[in-house]
């Protein structure tokens, strides 16, 4: 038996997609309307899944208080409504796709949860495009 819980949260931030070193038009090629210049923002939904044992004092895998406590301080705190490119010092220098970001945020997650219990992050850029990491 594996039992799964996952916190769901939202956040705001803005990007611009830009590959340093290529021209404005090489990344408008390759980044399209993602790449122009003054950025745009999303409406991000993060959802963290944690997975392991049953404590069997508290009969819980972590608290989900606690696990909004770290998601809001190791990551929400950090990026709601902030420009990704710019404000944020994890994603210094990185291309901010979905991709890069939400691998960072597993990162970042999976360090401060510790006792490998984050079992998956998943980051919705819009309704339509989902992005999961696991390990
Ligand atoms: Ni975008």
């Amino acid at each position: 038996m594996k039992t799964t819980i996952t916190k769901r949260m939202t956040f705001c931030a803005g990007h611009r997609l830009f590959k340093s070193g290529l021209s404005d038009e090489e990344n408008l090629k390759i980044f399209g309307e993602c790449s122009n210049p003054n950025g745009h923002g999303h409406n991000y939904v993060l959802e963290v899944s944690v997975s392991g044992e049953i404590d069997q004092t508290t009969g819980m895998i972590i608290n989900l208080k606690t696990l909004k406590q770290v998601i809001e301080r190791e990551v929400v705190a950090k990026v709601d409504h902030k420009n990704l490119n710019i404000d944020v010092e994890f994603m210094r220098d990185q291309i901010p796709t979905t991709e890069v970001f939400a691998g960072k945020i597993f990162d970042i997650l999976d360090k401060a949860l510790g006792k490998g219990l984050l079992a998956r992050v998943v980051l919705w850029e819009s309704e339509n495009n989902r992005f999961e990491v696991s390990r």
